[in-house]
């Protein structure tokens, strides 16, 4: 991986790997948190088990849900170190996804390998999410969905989060209304795309707080179809 501004987002994430796993793992949140969102997942997903790739998969929050609800889960990342906390999650656990190290935009796996590509929070990050979505429409057979789990956390601007590098880099980060990330799983070649508020993350989020220096605020899931 050579590109420039992506080394700068893995070396982000691989230094704030053990405090943001931590505050995943907050012991006050943790088992109502796997419920709402498995509830989510299930609701959007193909009947267990499909094969599901998880693209920013980070600590494996996602993944991990995926796996015990009966699917065979692939999680993928760029960060060393976010793949080294998934890896110590799965070492303890009967039912882990694999985790490997893969681009979300390019990422290698043969054609119509899987039935459904999810991320959470990982849309708004990527610095090519349109070419990410075609790239997902190759990985799925024909049906199969993606579904993304995001908001509009920016959208006064990224600021200097990843450094100096102009947030017009990542076409999504300073997104100011889900619609465009809609329109980019549109224009990846999906169809029937839905944008769902997620109220019950809300609630979640209402009740529990969320991570230090986030504010409260409608999370949605995103979801499309390959013809
Ligand atoms: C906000 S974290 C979300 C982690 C996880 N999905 C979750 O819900 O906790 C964003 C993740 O996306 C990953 N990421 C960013 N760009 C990526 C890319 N091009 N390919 C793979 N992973 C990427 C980061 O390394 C990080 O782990």
């Amino acid at each position: 991986m050579t590109d420039p501004l992506q080394a700068t987002i893995n070396d982000y994430w691989t230094e704030r790997a053990p405090s943001y796993d931590d505050y995943q793992q907050r012991p006050e949140r943790r088992d109502l948190d796997a419920k709402v969102w498995s509830a989510i997942w299930s609701a959007a997903l193909p009947e267990a088990p499909a094969d599901v790739l998880d693209v920013g998969t980070g600590s494996g929050h996602v993944a991990f849900l995926l796996a015990d609800l009966g699917h065979r889960v692939t999680g993928s990342d760029l960060s060393d170190g976010m793949l080294e906390r998934a890896r110590e999650h799965a070492a303890t656990r009967r039912t882990a996804p694999r985790f490997v190290v893969a681009d979300a935009v390019a990422p290698d796996f043969p054609d119509a390998s899987f039935d459904a590509v999810t991320g959470r929070y990982v849309m708004w990050t990527l610095r090519d999410p349109e070419a990410a979505v075609r790239s997902w429409v190759r990985l799925l057979r024909p049906g199969g969905v993606v579904a993304m789990a995001d908001s509009t956390w920016f959208t006064d601007g990224l600021g200097s989060l990843y450094g100096e590098r102009p947030a017009a880099t990542l076409p999504l980060a300073d997104a100011r209304c889900i619609d465009e990330t809609a329109d980019v799983l549109r224009h990846g070649g999906l169809v029937d795309v839905l944008v769902e508020p997620l109220e019950s993350v809300l609630e979640l989020d209402r009740s529990h707080g969320v991570a230090p220096g986030h504010d409260v605020q409608l999370q949605y899931l995103v979801t499309g179809r390959r013809p």
